[in-house]
């Protein structure tokens, strides 16, 4: 079976090496050529796939990473995991538009193409389908078929994998499905049909959106409480342990990635574009989570002026910067914006995160490999994200104030969010 997964990102890659796992042989497909250089190389840049799974699978001679389209020919199923941002606030689709042109033409009889990008409810019949005819020339449905399946991958997450999480499987019509539904049984040990693809392109943006919100929950709590003098982190550790009809969010200095700062903005666009109403609950929660990074700045400038110190020209160190402890990923990270705002104070910003990829280390932050490196001569210490493999104790007796966002670490010097 010939597998070709558009998109050898964060989603594509595990998908690909899972499909050469179980037998498939496989393209994965990228335009960016530094990626599928360091693929041929057998370097990963995805942390939950290893340079051996990398490896494992080009040995195999199954396994092709190609900037060409033209290796598609004759491929049974076609997965879709391109990007789908915001731009200026508003969908971009234009990947996999652009994709699906390229794809197109390689449509025969009786293959299959799946879009996983996350996106609003109507993308794969409205925009997808006609693409894929016009270039294919064939009828979607009863030539070939079509289908959504949203990713759930957790980077980081090492109970949960690609293959253990149950995947949302859906079709253009029920021809479509069980093809899709047949391909993804081959790959995860549980597929959950449903209905539609719409009902399936929902199904993704309820799931972020719930996060989102219940993030933004506790965030607005953990500001309130600290006013109020209350420690909000022993407050929803007690929530937790009840059983039943409540489950737990943690504050944090704002929400970073691919999903949660992007989807739920797809699904308040489509709200009030085609039904000219405003989803409130998306805006309150997009206006509490993107405001944490200011509040976070508040917080340092206060902790050193309790110091008798300004913020302006003092030097902080930054304790993990990518959105998520024990990946990589720094696309729209909190710490972005936080450096952003100390930036405009003069702050002189020091960091240090060995899991950020080096062309993406921000620019004009100082980069530590060490925490005794970074501490020298610090003003004040923010833990944005606690890395499993960092040991953050040293931070617990400074002399200097430590804002841990992450409620990590405990210590005389150490305040929470
Ligand atoms: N990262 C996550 O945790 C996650 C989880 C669930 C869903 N998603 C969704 O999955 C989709 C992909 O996300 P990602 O994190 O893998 O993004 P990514 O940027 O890591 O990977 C996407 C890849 O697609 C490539 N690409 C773009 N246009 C292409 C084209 N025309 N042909 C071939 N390749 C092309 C890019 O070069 C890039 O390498 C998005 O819609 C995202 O919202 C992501």
């Amino acid at each position: 079976m010939k597998t070709v997964v558009v998109g050898q990102g964060y989603v594509g890659l595990p998908v690909a090496m899972r499909a050469v796992e179980v037998g498939h042989e496989v393209v994965g497909i990228d335009l960016d050529g530094n990626r599928i250089g360091l693929l041929k190389a057998g370097s990963s840049y995805v942390d939950d796939i290893s340079d051996e799974t990398l490896a494992i699978a080009l040995g195999s001679g199954r396994y092709l990473a190609t900037m060409d389209y033209a290796d598609v020919e004759g491929f049974d199923v076609a997965v879709i995991t391109v990007p789908t941002p915001l731009r200026d606030s508003l969908p971009d689709l234009s990947f996999i538009e652009q994709s699906a042109s390229s794809l197109a033409p390689f449509v025969r009889r009786g293959a299959t193409v799946v879009l996983e990008s996350t996106t609003y409810p109507g993308t794969t019949d409205e925009l997808l389908v006609p693409i894929l005819e016009a270039g294919s020339g064939l009828t979607a449905g009863s030539d070939f078929f079509v289908g959504y399946s949203p990713e759930r991958i957790d980077p980081g997450n090492k109970t949960w994998g690609f293959r253990e999480t149950p995947k949302v499987v859906s079709g253009l019509n029920s021809a479509s499905l069980t093809r899709v539904q047949g391909f993804y049984d081959q790959l995860v040990d549980k597929t959950v049909p449903v209905s539609g693809t719409k009902e399936a392109e929902l199904t993704k943006l309820l799931e972020n959106t719930f996060r989102h919100v219940n993030i933004a929950l506790v965030n607005e709590l953990a500001i309130f409480a600290h006013q109020l003098g209350v420690d909000v982190w022993e407050s929803i550790e007690a929530a937790s342990s009840k059983p039943f009809g409540y489950m737990k969010f943690t504050p944090g200095p704002g929400v970073g990635g691919h999903c949660l700062p992007v989807d739920p903005s797809y699904l308040s666009w489509q709200v009030r574009q085609k039904l000219g109403k405003s989803f409130r609950f998306v805006e309150l929660a997009n206006d509490v989570n993107d405001h944490m990074p200011d509040y976070v700045v508040q917080r340092v400038m206060a902790l050193l002026n309790a110091d008798r110190k300004a913020l302006n020209g003092s030097k902080v160190l930054l304790v993990g910067l990518s959105y998520k402890a024990n990946t990589g990923d720094i696309r729209e990270s909190p710490s972005l914006r936080i450096i952003e705002l100390l930036k405009d104070f003069d702050v002189d910003v020091q960091a240090i995160d060995a899991h950020i990829e080096g062309h993406r280390w921000p620019v004009g932050v100082v980069k530590h490999e060490t925490l005794a490196d970074g501490l020298q001569g610090a003003d004040a210490v923010v833990v944005v994200t606690a890395h499993d493999d960092l040991d953050l104790t040293a931070l617990e007796h400074l002399t200097i104030p430590v804002l841990d966002t992450k409620h990590a670490i405990r210590g005389d010097s150490v305040v929470t969010l």
